[in-house]
C-alpha cells in the first residue's frame, strides 16, 4: 500500500532529483530586493546552503541597485543612470566598494550562522571572494559615457572551478578590475548570465522580485525562447546564453520554498527554459559537401563506414539529408533508392560531440519518412560495427542474399558486412 505520510511522499518525490543535482554547477541570482529583506534572505540562504550540502556546486551574485541608491545619496553623489543602466563616476567607486565589502561579509556571516539543529555539525561553506570575473568599459554609447560601468571582459573559469571543487562557494560582486588595473561597477545579472555561459553550468537560477518576472509558459525550449525574446528586457539576455546552459530557472523571490519546489518537484513552480541546443534536419546541399566530408573521413579512415570520393559525394548530394547546428554540420544520412520498392539507409554519422542525445535515432527517423513519402516499403542497410544500435532501431539481420538484385550484385563479400532490414508497412512483414 501506498504510504500516505507527506513527509515521506515528499522524500520519496524528492529523492531522484537529490541524486539528479548532485555535482551540477549551478549559479544563482539574488536580487537588491531580497538583500533588503532580512528574514527572506535568511531563509533563502538556509534553502541555498541546503542545496549545497546535497552536492550542488553554486555561484552567487546580487543585485545591489538599492543599497547602491543609497550609500551614494548618503555620500552626497550623484545618482545617475541612463535607462536602467547606472553610470559610474570614479568618485562612487570607493562607495560602491564599500557597499559590496559590507555584502560579502553579511553574506558570510549569514551563512556561517548555526541553527540549533545544526549545533556540531560541520564547517559552514566558504563564500569565496575572488576576481572572478575581468571587466572593461561600456564605453561611450549614443554619445553617453558610461565612465566607469563596465561589461563582462573574461569570466577566469579554471580559477571557478577550481574553488567550485573545493566546496566553496564564489561570489560575484559588482566592482571588478580590468587588465588596466581600475576598476568597474558590473551588472550582476549580468555576470551571472556571462559567468554560467562560459561555465556551461547546468543550470541558472533568476530569483526576481514578482513584477520583474517575464510573463512566459511553465517549460519552453529555447527555440520558443528566441520567438518570445521580445516580449520582456530580460529575454534576449537569456535568449543569448541558452545554447551555453542547460536550464534556466526564473522564479519568484519572494515566493516561500520557490527554490526547493522548483528543484525537487516534478512540476516545480516558476517558468523553465530549457537550453536543448537545438539544430535543424534538412536536405543536404552542394555547399554541403565539405561539412559531411569532415564529418564522415575520420570514420572512413576508421573502416566504420565506405569510402566516398568527394565527386561521387557530389552528385549524389540528392540523397543526403544533414543536421545543421549554428551552421555547423554535426550529422548525416543518405537514403538511396534500390529499386521502386526499396531503398538503402547509407552514411549515417553524428559527429562525437553530439552522440547519445537522440540526434542518430531522430535522423533515421527523418529518412524513414522520406522512403515513405517515396513510397518505398523497406529499407535495407549493410554495416560492420552498428548492428545493435539498429536492431534498436526496428532492424533485423538478413543475409545478403535476402537484398534486392540489383543491390546484391554490388554486394561486397570481402569487406563482409551485416545486412539489416525493416519494413516500412506492416504488410510488408515476413
Ligand atoms: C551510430 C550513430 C549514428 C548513433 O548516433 P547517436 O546520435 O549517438 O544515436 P542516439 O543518441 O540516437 O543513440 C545513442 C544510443 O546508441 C548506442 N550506440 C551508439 N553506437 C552504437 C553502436 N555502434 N552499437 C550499439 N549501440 C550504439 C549508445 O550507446 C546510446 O545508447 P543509450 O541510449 O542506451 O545510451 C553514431 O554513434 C555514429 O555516428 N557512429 C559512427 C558511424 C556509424 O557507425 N554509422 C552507422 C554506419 S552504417
Amino acid at each position: 500500500m501506498q504510504n500516505q505520510d507527506p513527509f515521506i511522499q515528499a522524500l520519496r518525490q524528492a529523492s531522484p532529483y537529490i541524486l539528479g543535482h548532485r555535482g551540477r554547477t549551478c549559479v544563482v541570482y539574488l536580487p537588491s530586493e531580497l538583500i533588503d529583506d532580512e528574514a527572506m534572505l535568511r531563509r533563502t540562504l538556509q534553502d541555498l546552503m541546503l542545496l549545497h550540502s546535497l552536492g550542488l556546486r553554486l555561484i552567487l551574485a546580487t543585485g545591489l541597485r538599492h543599497q547602491f541608491d543609497r550609500v551614494l545619496e548618503a555620500a552626497g553623489e550623484p545618482v545617475l543612470f541612463s535607462g536602467q543602466q547606472r553610470i559610474t563616476p570614479a568618485s562612487a567607486l570607493p562607495h560602491l566598494a564599500g557597499e559590496t565589502g559590507r555584502l560579502a561579509s553579511r553574506l558570510q556571516a549569514l551563512v556561517s550562522c548555526r541553527t540549533e539543529s545544526q549545533e556540531g555539525r560541520s564547517l559552514p561553506p566558504v563564500i569565496a571572494l575572488g576576481n572572478w570575473v575581468i571587466a572593461q568599459p561600456r564605453g561611450v554609447l549614443q554619445g553617453i559615457d558610461y565612465q566607469h560601468t563596465g561589461r563582462v571582459r573574461k569570466v577566469q573559469v579554471e580559477a571557478i572551478e577550481a574553488a567550485l571543487a573545493q566546496g566553496q562557494i564564489p561570489l560575484l560582486t559588482a566592482v571588478t578590475p580590468s587588465f588596466t588595473g581600475e576598476l568597474f561597477n558590473l551588472n550582476a545579472l549580468e555576470q551571472a548570465c556571462a559567468v554560467a555561459s562560459a561555465l556551461q553550468a547546468d543550470k541558472l537560477i533568476l530569483l526576481l522580485p514578482e513584477a520583474d518576472l517575464p510573463e512566459l509558459p511553465r517549460q519552453l525550449n529555447a527555440r520558443t525562447l528566441q520567438q518570445l525574446q521580445h516580449r520582456h528586457w530580460l529575454l534576449p539576455r537569456l535568449a543569448e546564453i541558452s545554447g551555453n546552459v542547460r536550464r534556466i530557472h526564473l522564479l519568484n523571490a519572494f515566493a516561500e520554498g520557490a527554490l526547493l519546489k522548483e528543484l525537487f518537484t516534478l512540476d516545480g513552480v516558476g517558468s523553465l527554459i530549457f537550453a536543448d541546443r537545438y539544430h535543424e534536419i534538412r536536405q543536404a546541399t552542394i555547399d554541403d559537401v565539405g561539412g559531411i566530408l569532415a564529418l564522415i573521413e575520420p570514420l572512413e579512415q576508421a573502416g566504420v563506414l565506405v569510402r566516398r570520393e568527394r565527386e561521387k559525394l557530389e552528385a549524389e548530394i540528392a540523397n543526403f539529408l544533414v543536421v545543421v547546428r549554428d551552421s555547423h554540420i554535426i550529422g548525416s544520412a543518405a537514403l538511396y533508392p534500390i529499386d521502386d520498392h526499396a531503398g538503402e539507409i547509407a552514411c549515417l554519422a553524428v559527429d562525437p560531440d553530439y552522440r547519445n542525445q537522440g540526434i542518430g535515432a531522430e535522423l533515421l527517423e527523418a529518412l524513414e519518412a522520406r522512403a515513405r513519402s517515396l513510397r518505398l516499403d523497406a529499407l535495407y542497410l549493410l554495416t560492420t560495427q552498428t548492428q545493435h544500435w539498429f536492431v534498436q532501431q526496428g532492424f533485423r539481420e538478413v543475409g545478403p542474399e535476402a537484398l534486392p538484385a540489383p543491390r546484391q550484385a554490388l554486394y561486397n563479400r570481402q569487406r563482409g558486412s551485416h545486412v539489416y532490414f525493416k519494413p516500412l508497412h506492416q504488410e510488408t512483414v515476413q
